[in-house]
């Protein structure tokens, strides 16, 4: 049976690009078979924040978010990364076996020193980190973006070198990539990729008049409606495409390239666009707000989460502590 695991960096707010590249599949995912661990990285999220309120904050957007979004703690288990500490006892164990030169390579750590980042003790060793998430609960499928790929390498590297030493402890973990396509690229209001940094992103749960307002901003031209254009080449076209379906999609299409009479102006798909986001979300606002306004219930699952989650962790806490000669071997 698999276990699927994957972190979610508490980023809070999160954004279109985040549902359809990410929170989309992992919630579809609880639907197959075997188990399945959500957890809110905000061990990982001290290597940038610096706010305590605004760290708490944004975990408690994020559990509401996946909630909200039809995650049900009752197939998948949510909880808190800090709640496990016992990850952090495997990232040191995992540390005394790993060579620097595989920290090293790391691309994530130099992408992010190279934005400057302050390159500290924690950012560096955060792949080590990781790999004890990822070992923790005996996973074997990692959903992560193609950016988390050398990451999850390197967690199987890392139970490699621990299992090579000192027998086999750790299942080696298989990373599972988005597939391909329209939403694994969504892009924002400018036309680059949607991303919190570049202040372009249209939030999965805003709706009425800021909604409106930030579908206005979909860079168009002044071209007018009756004149042929050709779809491929209109930016309000990449957001039809996330929603609609392809007999809908297909007649804005054909209308766009004929032009003339019924064709549609900017103004007409960006008003379409608006509803579908509306439409789409509309019952995820509605459980966003009674979340919202039951603070104990989200606080409820997360604990719930963690617990299940803590009694695996502990489990291969303690066989890898009688593994390298710190506990006394267990009984077979
Ligand atoms: P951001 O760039 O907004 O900070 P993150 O890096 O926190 O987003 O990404 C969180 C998850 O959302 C990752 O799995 C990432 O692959 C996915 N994601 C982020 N932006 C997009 C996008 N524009 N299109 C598709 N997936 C995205
Ligand atoms: N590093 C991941 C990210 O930046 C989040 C994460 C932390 C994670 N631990 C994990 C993902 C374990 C998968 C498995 O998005």
């Amino acid at each position: 049976m698999s276990t699927y695991l994957s972190g979610i960096q508490p980023s809070g707010m999160q954004h279109l690009g985040n549902y359809f590249g990410a929170i989309r599949g992992h919630i579809e995912a609880q639907r197959e078979g075997g188990e399945h661990f959500y957890f809110i990285a905000d061990y990982h999220a001290l290597t940038t924040s610096r706010d305590p309120e605004a760290l708490r904050e944004r975990v408690r957007e994020t559990a509401i978010t996946y909630l909200a979004l039809g995650l049900d703690p009752e197939r998948a288990t949510l909880f808190r990364h800090s709640d496990v500490p016992e990850v952090c006892e495997l990232a040191w164990l995992l540390a005394c076996v790993t060579g620097m030169g595989l920290l090293e390579r790391a691309h994530s750590y130099k992408d992010k020193k190279a934005k400057g980042i302050q390159a500290t003790v924690g950012l560096f060793t955060y792949p080590v980190l990781m790999a004890a998430d990822i070992l923790a609960y005996e996973s074997d499928r990692v959903p992560v973006g193609t950016d988390q790929l050398q990451h999850v390498e390197m967690a199987q590297d890392m139970a490699g070198y621990f299992n090579h030493a000192y027998g086999e402890v750790f299942r080696r973990p298989e990373p599972v990539l988005p597939e391909e396509g329209r939403f694994a690229r969504v892009v924002g209001l400018d036309g680059e990729k949607m991303s919190k940094s570049n202040e372009n992103g249209i939030w999965i749960f805003e709706s009425g008049k800021p909604l409106a307002k930030r579908i206005g901003r979909i860079v168009t031209d002044s071209r007018a409606p009756a004149e042929p254009k050709d779809p491929e080449e209109l930016l309000p076209f990449c957001f039809l495409e996330l929603f609609l379906d392809s007999d809908e999609l297909e007649d804005w299409r054909a209308r766009t390239r004929e032009g003339g009479e019924g064709a549609p102006g900017y103004g007409h798909m960006k008003a379409r666009i608006v509803e579908a986001v509306e439409e789409t979300f509309a019952p995820a606002r509605v459980r966003r707000e009674e979340l919202l306004a039951d603070p104990g219930e989200v606080d409820r699952i997360l604990a719930r989460g963690a617990e299940k989650a803590r009694a695996i962790a502990v489990g291969v806490r303690d066989r890898a502590l009688a593994a390298c000669g710190l506990r006394n071997p267990l009984p077979r």
